[in-house]
């Protein structure tokens, strides 16, 4: 059984028993908004941003928002005013960012399976680097960008084949994982992509997992590209910048990750002694800037107890918050009002039609039919992996700004759902 923490945050807490993101209550606004509902804090995204900020300063350094994390287009806006840069992996993130005013110039466009169209249009909006996953993309990028009469500006991804001890399906820079070079063919591809007249090559990259909570992964990966920035530099190549990737963990359940600016010290003091410091630096957080800044709240449908468990049927489900099932992550499920008495140990699940629909295990919780859960460090890889499954439209999404709150999504209607299709004859 797991008893709640509040995952240390200045922006999200409770004033008395009601909790409160920023100068607002919770509990108004899903009965003005609707249930299930996103709550985000500004404050908290832009709090979560100074860190990586302090960590950089004097130096060359950009931050590109990896906007897989959550793809709202009033969280671009957020991120592109304080000044990020964004990495992409589809077009269609390439189209949010430019909707939502970033730069192309700022982005930076990942993925292992970018398509032609894809790498016209971003090569097109003249955006600042395509960081290439393999071989067999680096000839078509090539292609491409020589059939526009254009040069492509590369960065090569290498699978330092480092552990970043987080969970399998999130980790990504071992040798057996999809993603990137591995590094001891790294400088062949180099001088492969050095030699073909559609490419230009600007830089390196590396991204090793997500939800890292451990310094060491960073540390070893960081010496694997220092040996090949080294290597590929003695081989006539200039490398303009270092891309480090993101994959800062956050606080799920007491867990302590390295805080951005305290990794930076000891990462810049490593490239500072290898005479790399003063290089323009990239970095690609998507989760440590907006996790932590947003919660879901739920409304409690039905209570079912029984013999060998109890049931808080809740109506948020796993097309809303995947990363239970998809996972078996966990998020602190915490009411919106507290109680007094005593609590109860309950699985929170979802309306969701499938055993896997569960958003919490064991949860001890004084709760009643009608009740506001919230389920915290919701702000990253919930909305941007909603879906529609079981019919249900999606949540609707606020920005709070101090004591002012921003509706940035409706909730979706069924006439949404149903727009692209069409009955036959
Ligand atoms: N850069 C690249 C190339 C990536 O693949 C990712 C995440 C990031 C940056 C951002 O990583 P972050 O700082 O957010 O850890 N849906 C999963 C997470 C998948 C992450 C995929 N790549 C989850 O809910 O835990």
């Amino acid at each position: 059984m797991t008893t709640a923490h509040l995952p240390g945050h200045p922006h999200i807490d409770y004033r008395g028993d009601a909790l409160t993101i920023e100068e607002v209550p919770l509990s108004g606004l899903a009965r003005e908004h609707g249930s299930p509902l996103f709550v985000y804090s500004k404050a908290s995204m832009l709090s979560a941003l100074a860190a990586y900020q302090r960590g950089f300063v004097g130096r060359q350094a950009r931050i590109c928002y990896a906007m897989k994390a959550n793809s709202s287009l009033a969280i671009l806006q957020v991120f592109a005013q304080a000044g990020c840069g964004f990495d992409i992996v589809s077009a269609g993130e390439l189209e949010r960012v430019l909707a939502a005013g970033g730069q192309a110039e700022t982005i930076i466009f990942s993925g292992v399976g970018k398509t032609r169209a894809e790498m016209r249009q971003a090569l097109h909006a003249g955006i600042g680097c395509f960081n290439v996953e393999s071989e067999a993309e680096l000839d078509v990028l090539n292609e491409v960008a020589l059939s526009l009469g254009l040069r492509a500006p590369v960065s090569i991804r290498v699978n330092p084949n480092v552990d970043p001890k987080t969970h399998p399906y999130i980790s990504t820079g071992l040798k057996g994982n999809k993603f990137g070079i591995a590094h001891e063919r790294t400088l062949l591809t180099y001088q492969r992509a050095a030699a073909l007249k559609g490419l230009k090559v600007v830089g390196i990259d590396c991204h090793i997992g997500s939800q890292i909570t451990e310094e060491t992964p960073y540390l070893d990966a960081m010496d694997r590209v220092l040996d090949l920035v080294q290597a590929i530099e003695a081989a006539g190549i200039a490398l303009h910048h270092i891309d480090f990737g993101g994959g800062l963990g956050i606080d799920y359940n007491g867990e302590t990750p390295p805080a951005a600016d305290g990794l930076w010290a000891k990462l810049l003091a490593k490239l500072d002694a290898r005479g790399y410091g003063q290089r323009q630096l990239m970095i690609e957080p998507g989760r440590s800037l907006v996790g932590n800044a947003g919660v879901c709240i739920t409304e409690v449908l039905y209570l079912k107890p029984g013999e060998q468990k109890n049931f808080c049927i809740v109506d948020a489900a796993m097309n809303d918050l995947p990363r239970p099932a998809m996972y078996q992550a966990f998020h602190q499920i915490v009411p919106v009002n507290k109680r007094s008495g005593s609590t109860e140990v309950w699985e929170v699940v979802g309306p969701v039609c499938e055993s896997g629909d569960w958003l919490g295990h064991e949860r001890a919780l004084n709760v009643q039919t009608g009740d506001q859960l919230a389920v915290l460090s919701a702000g990253a890889y919930c909305m941007s992996m909603a879906s529609n499954y079981n019919s249900r439209g999606r949540a609707a999404e606020l920005l709070v700004d101090g004591a002012k709150v921003h509706v940035i999504r409706q909730r979706e209607s069924l006439a949404d759902q149903i727009h692209n299709e069409r009955l036959v004859g």
